[in-house]
């Protein structure tokens, strides 16, 4: 089958977006099918609605050509030989997966799909979804073949990542696997073929594995620093130059929309057996506690005025989604005299310049790591408290 004609549902989201520009780039007609309006206005504007590396070049190029479509309207889904789903899949409040709401989203676009089309899922999913949505529209039609390829990118560098890394393909049938290795060889270099449930357990198992290995090193930082130890000479000792340490990562807050969310998705898959996940949650999300006691114990909080440099969930993104910084923030606020936030990427109430922030408070904390602070001067007096080891050397109090 020639595929001409694509529909990504999701596609003005981070994960939809960069893909659905890379395949209008390579010729085919996409149709972004998107619930945020506001999104899609900004998009028909030419303009990106979160940061991507070259996003703002690549769509400038593409939305000229007419390839590139935006609607609400999910009666599109009908014009497509292929419909890629990339909606979000949080975990609820009891950090339990959501199947049923994505399982009713396919439900409810069921009657726009025909026969013959290839539904291609590449949200992250609980092992086993892809299933249930191939056997229902085994059960009760259309006749549509379901694939399952999993985005392994990492945010905001999507458009090199999609090209430059392996796209996992899986599929329920014969049909459904050349559509998606047809699809993916226009923008992958590399395929790998597995079945579908390995394919499922292979997504979550790459973010499970880079969460606990987080954990690892948050963990050996937050022992060290007990010890009065200065763990970032730890860190160069133990990484520099041996190969068999040299990739542990250096500790942090690691947050964000995927990393603990699919950790607690294999949890709820492991009959909730899985300790390493589990420890490895436990360890990252006390990490914001763990700043708060250490900087008690360096000063006394409640007479002081507290800023906090970085809020997004990672370095130099404008991403705020499930960022340790606000429980950070929330913490110290219950201590502190005030506390207020620089970020070079946000602006609103509680955000100050960065001069202001510096001169005014009296203790500096680094949430996130942006280019910004690297090698950042702090005024002479200042607690300060940088679990990245990201500012200048020799200063603060
Ligand atoms: N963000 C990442 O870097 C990344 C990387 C790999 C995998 N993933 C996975 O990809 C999936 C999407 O993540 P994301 O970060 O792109 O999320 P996102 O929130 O940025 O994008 C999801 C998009 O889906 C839209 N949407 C939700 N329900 C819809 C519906 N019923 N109809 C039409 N549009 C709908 C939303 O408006 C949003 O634009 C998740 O499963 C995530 O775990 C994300």
């Amino acid at each position: 089958m020639e595929l001409k004609r694509i529909c990504i549902v999701g596609g003005a989201g981070h994960v939809g977006l960069p893909l659905a520009m890379m395949l209008a780039e390579r010729g085919f007609t996409v149709d972004i099918l998107d619930r945020n309006d506001a999104a899609l206005d900004v998009l028909r504007a030419g303009r990106m609605p979160f940061m991507e590396e070259g996003g703002e070049e690549l769509l400038r190029k593409v939305l000229p050509t007419g390839r590139l479509k935006m609607t609400t309207d999910p009666a599109v889904v009908r014009e497509a030989q292929a419909v890629i789903c990339v909606i979000g899949t949080p975990v609820d409040e009891h950090l339990s997966p959501d199947l049923v709401g994505f399982y009713r989203v396919i439900d409810e676009m069921r009657p726009h799909f025909r026969d013959g089309q290839t539904l291609i899922l590449r949200s992250t999913v609980y092992p086993g979804l892809s299933e249930r949505i191939h056997r229902m529209f085994r059960e009760s039609g259309p006749n549509v073949h379901v694939a399952f390829c999993p985005e392994r990118v990492a945010q905001g560098h999507s458009l090199r990542e999609i090209r430059d890394l392996p796209q996992i393909v899986s599929a329920f049938d014969a049909e459904g696997l050349a559509v998606a290795r047809q699809l993916f060889s226009e923008v992958a270099r590399e395929l790998i073929d597995v079945k579908p449930m390995e394919a499922e357990l292979a997504k979550l198992m790459c973010n499970c594995y880079r969460y606990i290995t987080f954990a690892i090193a948050n963990q050996f930082h937050m022992l060290a620093t007990d010890a009065g130890v200065d763990f970032a000479q730890v860190h160069r000792a133990t990484t520099l130059h041996y190969p068999r340490t040299e990739h542990m990562p250096r500790p942090g807050l690691a947050a964000g929309p995927c990393l603990l969310k699919d950790t607690m998705q294999l949890a709820a898959f492991a009959n909730n057996n899985f300790f390493l996940g589990h420890a490895a949650m436990l360890v990252n999300e006390g990490q914001p506690q763990f700043i708060v006691n250490c900087l008690k114990r360096r000063t006394e909080l409640r007479t002081k005025r507290v800023g906090i440099l970085g809020m997004t969930f990672k370095a130099d993104c404008d991403d705020t989604r499930d960022s340790l910084c606000f429980k950070l923030r929330k913490l110290l606020m219950l201590e502190a005299r005030e506390v207020v936030m620089h970020d070079p990427y946000l602006d609103g109430e509680g955000y100050l310049p960065l001069a202001e922030v510096l001169a005014g408070c009296d203790v500096i904390v680094v949430g996130v790591p942006h280019k910004e602070y690297r090698g950042l001067r702090i005024p002479a007096g200042k607690v300060v408290e940088d679990v990245w080891n990201c500012l200048a050397k020799e200063q603060g109090a």
